[in-house]
């Protein structure tokens, strides 16, 4: 039996702190879904991490939904949450719905993600009348990177704290069962967190958040372009992985790999009959 959004609402009444983690593929979702994470992202950052975009911006909707495919096989309790893609869900409610559909029905996603507060409003609250668990996500939203000028800090200002609760706001009175609160003030996201009845889940916003979410390149260590401020490293895979695959290589060229041990043997009267 999966996790269900009522569990994960639950879990912020009873002070249990929720952790999230990304998963892109079958394998790692094994995992992940193994060791008792109860929400797995499949991120639009898989655009950076995964297929070596240099924004989220180029993500399509057939990349999300492949993964998550993969994603969802590999997991038998978690929830699993797909990320709409920028100008999925921008140009119109009934888009935004046929597409969230899309990761429910082809992904088998038991929810979605998108980003956005009060602009978004209206097409959450349609996309959970018809039954789909939306995630909201606000803060520093990178599918609009153009617009906030980078990977910087929101909310600090009073206007931009303002627009901030708003958009929290506006998101839990459409029906989203979580927001991700992503490089804001830890300060700013303590508040937001203690002003609405749905969990927040914090990414670079401090431990004052219901829950946490991390990308699972940055705490293992195998993305090695760059590591994000919010991240902690709890492996570095990259290394070790250099590492394999330096030996790998060195024992080819020496002859030391493949040894009888990898081999499949042979009846040597089949042989004999051939020369
Ligand atoms: O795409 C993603 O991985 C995300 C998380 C960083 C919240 O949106």
């Amino acid at each position: 039996m999966r996790v269900t959004v009522s569990q994960i609402k639950a879990m912020k009444s009873k002070g249990e702190k929720i952790v999230m983690l990304t998963a892109y593929d079958y394998a790692a979702a094994r995992i992940v879904d193994d060791a008792g994470v109860p929400l797995i992202l499949v991120g639009d950052s898989l655009g950076m991490v995964v297929l070596g975009y240099q924004s989220t911006i180029p993500v399509t909707m057939e990349e999300m939904l492949h993964h998550t495919r993969a994603v969802v096989r590999g997991t038998s309790k978690a929830l699993v949450v797909g990320d709409m893609p920028f100008m999925t869900y921008h140009i119109s409610t009934e888009e935004a719905l046929r597409n969230a559909a899309r990761f429910i029905q082809d992904g088998g996603a038991q929810a979605v993600k998108l980003e956005g507060g009060v602009s978004v409003a209206d097409k959450v609250r349609r996309i959970v009348e018809c039954g789909i668990p939306v995630m909201g996500h606000i803060g520093l939203t990178p599918q609009s990177i153009h617009q906030l000028g980078g990977f910087k800090a929101q909310g600090k200002t009073p206007e931009a704290a303002a627009r901030l609760l708003a958009d929290a706001r506006a998101l839990e009175q459409a029906g989203a069962f979580a927001i991700v609160l992503e490089t804001v003030p830890a300060p700013m996201a303590t508040l937001i967190s203690s002003k609405l009845a749905v969990p927040t889940i914090g990414i670079g916003a401090g431990p004052g958040c219901d829950g946490q979410v991390q990308v699972i390149n940055d705490l293992l260590g195998s993305f090695a372009d760059f590591v994000p401020k919010h991240a902690r490293r709890y492996a570095k895979l990259s290394d070790i992985m250099s590492t394999a695959i330096s030996e790998y290589r060195d024992d080819v060229r020496s002859g030391r790999f493949p040894t009888e041990e990898h081999s499949i043997p042979m009846d040597e009267a089949v042989l004999a009959d051939l020369s």
